[in-house]
């Protein structure tokens, strides 16, 4: 029984303020950009399009012109998950996000494996985000004339991709450029070197910055922040000037693949969810989280939602919706809308460097996180103690801080896309559902514990969050779910094997 000791609010809560030496720095306005941070990125930037024209390879049907239904299927599943959150959030404002609340909800042995499942939707995520932002990097660059040699910008399924398209007959730019990696690489052993220099050297300065400091974290977020708030408005605002109605209805109609191709689409858009969460992981340097917690988890949904919505309804009325199913959708609508080539290219430029701040705040917001989790976990004692250190300076906590960016960097190196964006979801998901239950659990068990925020329309909104999260998941491949099982499974040894003997809970009796 004793796996599922829980911890109780007041001891997690206690043990955090016990001088967690972290400094409280932030205020609710803070809070909201951390979570618009997070949240505008490659979601939107990137994946949006496959969503809309679907993906033949995988048999996964588009949702057309009605992705923005598909945007508020998932903004509606999220908007649940986000009122859980802030009950949590507030009440325990601890930094270790999801892992702490199901530690005073479901136990030690449920804390531990969502501490584990948070690896993937911070640092995993983090992987697929930072190669994102290294592709995005380089149409910035081409922009001023600069072109890096193709073997120091991708992965090596990419490359040899890439190589297989052009010997098949491929002749655009991107796929010519990338299958020169595999012929310029040089040779170490006989095997190729290609790996993704501006993907590791993102996330190599984003590292530095959260060493040196929260506040300054904070502020360097919030600028990025503006600019890619600013840059999407641009999009909608010119965009709108060549919306065509035809374009909602010729082909196909407004849902050529009715509610399949809209929920298919949802589980993929929902990438551009994940990050309202990683709020809650900054709530011991936040100066009022009663309060302060609950504001910036739901006004971050609510702005990135409104925005998301208007532009899924500019770009499906741009171009046919067969059209958009690229990599970079927002260029793709505009490319087919007829606007001016002068337009055009002012455009692409705004686009790309739009993109490249919009994930290096993403990256800033989960590098932030995922190093609270570890810290939370380690001071539980489920992680060693030399991962709680915190700076003596700077207040950061800096060893876990430098040990995610080594493991995030190492893996953007020769990762590819594909791989993680799916795993992320799911990993995420399940971390979602796992915190809507902790809010019902607790509301039982705790009933009147003070919450500085109560979930509305109690039983009934934890349970939808955790019915569509669970219906998300299953939208996934198998592929996708067989990972996600290994991962757990890795993690439940390791717990076995460390966690049990060394848990505080357990050392001190339970709380
Ligand atoms: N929501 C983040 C993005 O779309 C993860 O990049």
């Amino acid at each position: 029984m004793q796996l599922f000791a829980r911890k109780s609010v007041d001891r997690l809560v206690t043990e955090a303020s016990e001088g967690s030496g972290l400094k409280r720095a932030l205020g609710r306005w803070d809070l909201t950009a951390l979570g618009v941070g997070a949240l505008i990125g490659a979601g939107i930037f990137a994946a949006t399009g496959s969503a809309i024209a679907g993906d033949p390879a995988v048999g996964r049907l588009g949702a057309g012109p009605a992705i923005a239904l598909s945007f508020v299927l998932t903004a509606v599943t999220c908007g649940f998950a986000a009122l859980c959150y802030a009950e949590f959030a507030a009440m325990v404002p601890v930094s270790g996000s999801a892992y702490t609340y199901a530690y005073a909800s479901l136990g030690e042995l449920v804390a531990w494996i969502i501490g584990w499942d948070l690896i993937i939707e911070y640092a995993v995520g983090n992987i697929a985000v930072a190669v994102s932002w290294a592709g995005h990097f380089r149409e910035l660059l081409s922009h001023f004339g600069i072109s890096i040699p193709a073997w120091l910008t991708i992965d090596y399924r990419s490359a040899y991709q890439a190589a297989a398209n052009v010997a098949g007959g491929a002749t655009d730019a991107t796929s010519v450029y990338l299958a020169t990696a595999v012929s310029d690489a040089p040779r170490l052993f006989g095997l190729p070197v290609i790996l993704n220099i501006p993907a590791v050297a993102i996330v190599a300065l984003i590292t530095v910055v959260l060493v040196y400091g929260i506040r300054e974290s904070a502020t360097t977020n919030t600028l990025m922040v503006l600019v890619k708030v600013a840059i999407v408005l641009f999009f909608i605002a010119v965009g709108a000037f060549f919306i065509r109605p035809a374009n909602y209805t010729a082909h196909g109609g407004f849902a050529p693949n009715g509610f399949a191709g809209i929920s298919a689409a949802a589980a993929i858009i929902f990438f551009a969810y994940i990050g309202f969460d990683a709020v809650s992981t900054a709530a011991e340097e936040t100066r009022n989280p009663g309060k302060d917690m609950p504001f910036g988890i739901v006004a971050s949904l609510i702005i990135t939602t409104v925005l998301y919505i208007l532009v899924a309804v500019v770009m499906t009325g741009m171009a046919p919706w067969q059209q958009l199913g690229t990599a970079e959708p927002m260029l793709t609508a505009l490319q087919q809308s007829g606007s001016s080539t002068r337009l055009l290219s002012f455009a692409q430029f705004i686009i790309a460097l739009g993109a490249v701040f919009a994930m290096a705040s993403v990256l800033l917001v989960f590098q932030l996180g995922q190093p609270r989790i570890f810290f939370s976990m380690a001071r539980d004692g489920l992680l060693p103690s030399w991962a709680a250190k915190v700076h003596p300076k700077f207040r950061t906590p800096h060893v876990t801080t430098i040990l995610t960016g080594v493991f995030v960097a190492v893996f953007a190196a020769f990762a590819n896309i594909n791989e993680v964006v799916e795993l992320t979801n799911i990993g995420t998901l399940f971390a979602f559902a796992i915190v809507a239950a902790g809010v019902l659990v607790l509301r039982y068990k705790d009933p009147h514990r003070p919450r500085p925020f109560r979930t509305p329309g109690m039983p009934v909104v934890p349970i939808i969050a955790i019915v569509a999260c669970v219906y998300l998941m299953i939208q996934l491949p198998t592929v996708t779910w067989i990972r996600f099982i290994v991962w757990l499974a890795i993690g439940s040894v390791i717990y076995a094997f460390y966690g049990v003997r060394h848990s505080r809970l357990r050392r001190g009796g339970t709380a």
